[in-house]
């Protein structure tokens, strides 16, 4: 009984050690610098810091309603990561790629695959905001970095922020909030205002309704689609029914499509104004809205046509690389693969270190094509300036063009 009991316990043992001393060899510096696993397991000397490829897992959508915004991402990294050699801090990139497929719960289970199965050092993506929401413990209480380069939620860098969450692309308040005035004195006085059913929608139109109301504006209506949606008749219809001057509306990915579209067959376009926060013209989108979208007023923090050197660089690249246009999407892949190449190169590839690689991260700030962007140390939210745009004619095409700055902006974080 002993003896059998003994000999499994040394099977499983030796089960164990074996296990350990294949994750040392794929993960390489990590576990080396950790020094637990070098000398007891014999891992050769050469095993650096810098020796094993760092596993990065790319939690994206790629199906449904927002799967371009997933591709257009994925662009952006690989192409930062590309001009860089495919290397951090001395490590070569691996990327583990899941489809968080809008749905938190599926979101949760591929996040536990990516860190528990995969063993990944670092998790980047995630578009949707119930997504970033149903990560939040996974992450933190794993202490398994997160760095977003989408989701607006804006609870992840407020009540539910961790110090494992990094934002490099805006909260759902940065986004609509400073719109909200400006929009009063230069667009109208009242408005309908609507957006997907869901976190996101309700976050950005409560953050423009803040602003707005304070300016002395007035809601006529709300209406609320829900996500992933496909025809918008009966909604054009009640909006039609308010009789708005103008309409400010979230809507993206192949949403934003089919409202812009159908608003326009419906003849909505042509009572009132439209605006929204940018996704809603964006580029991934304008193509497919053509002349629909002309005149279109939105908020966000950045434009295919911003003229500065960081955008123009990068905006050439992308289209060299990939053969379209750049989108706001993947200037935030673009700047998110940075942020990471920039934390490991602080710390030398080392991944294992936490504390050294959070404030490696946190002091990461440069001029990306979107403006200058630095981390708020309090939240891990991005700091940036939003702009104002309008869908113009810019020679054949149909772009967004900037034309105003409402600052920088700074989650309030509470
Ligand atoms: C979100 O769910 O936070 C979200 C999704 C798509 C966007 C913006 C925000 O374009």
């Amino acid at each position: 009984m002993r003896k059998a009991e003994d000999a499994r316990s040394r099977r499983a043992s030796t089960a164990r050690m074996t296990r350990r001393r294949l994750m040392g060899v794929a993960l390489g510096g990590a576990a080396a610098v950790a020094g637990k696993l070098t000398e007891p397991f014999g891992a050769p000397a050469v095993l650096t810091a810098a020796s094993g490829p760092l596993k990065l897992g790319v939690l994206l959508p790629y199906s449904k309603v927002y799967q371009q915004l997933g591709e257009d991402i994925t662009s952006g990294m690989v192409l930062y990561f590309e001009g860089v050699g495919s290397k951090a801090g001395g490590r070569s990139i691996a990327m583990i790629r899941e489809d968080e497929e809008i749905d938190p719960q599926v979101a949760l289970r591929k996040g536990r695959k990516l860190i528990e199965g995969d063993n990944v050092d670092i998790i980047a993506g995630l578009v949707a905001s119930p997504s970033a929401l149903a990560l939040r413990d996974l992450v933190h209480n794993s202490k398994t970095l997160l760095v977003i380069a989408n989701a607006g939620a804006n609870a992840v860098t407020r009540a539910r922020r961790s110090p494992y969450i990094f934002r490099v692309s805006f909260s759902n308040w940065q986004t609509c909030y400073p719109i909200g005035k400006w929009f009063y004195d230069n667009v109208a006085r009242s408005c309908l205002a609507g957006a997907s059913d869901y976190a996101a929608g309700h976050e950005d139109i409560n953050a423009f309704k803040e602003s707005y109301l304070a300016a002395g504006g007035k809601v006529v209506a709300e209406v609320y689609p829900p996500l992933n949606n496909t025809d918008y008749g009966p909604y054009v219809a009640q909006m039609q029914k308010a009789k708005p001057e103008a309409v400010f509306v979230f809507f993206a990915g192949s949403d934003a499509a089919r409202f812009v579209t159908q608003a326009a067959q419906y003849g909505l376009l042509k009572e009132a104004r439209l605006a929204g926060p940018g996704f809603l013209v964006e580029e991934d989108v304008l193509p497919a809205q053509g002349r629909d979208a002309l005149g279109a007023y939105s908020s966000l923090h950045w434009a295919l046509t911003l003229q500065t050197p960081e955008n123009i660089a990068f905006t050439r690249a992308y289209r060299e690389r990939w053969k379209r246009d750049a989108t706001v999407y993947a200037m935030q892949g673009y700047d998110t693969a940075r942020v990471i190449v920039e934390a490991l190169n602080a710390t030398g590839g080392d991944t294992t270190n936490k504390a050294r690689l959070i404030e490696a991260m946190a002091a990461v700030k440069f001029v990306s094509p979107r403006g200058p962007i630095s981390f708020d140390p309090e939240t891990h939210n991005v700091v940036q300036a939003m702009y104002v745009r309008q869908v113009r004619e810019v020679g054949k095409a149909i772009h967004n063009v900037v034309f105003g700055n409402l600052g920088v902006t700074k989650d309030p974080g509470t």
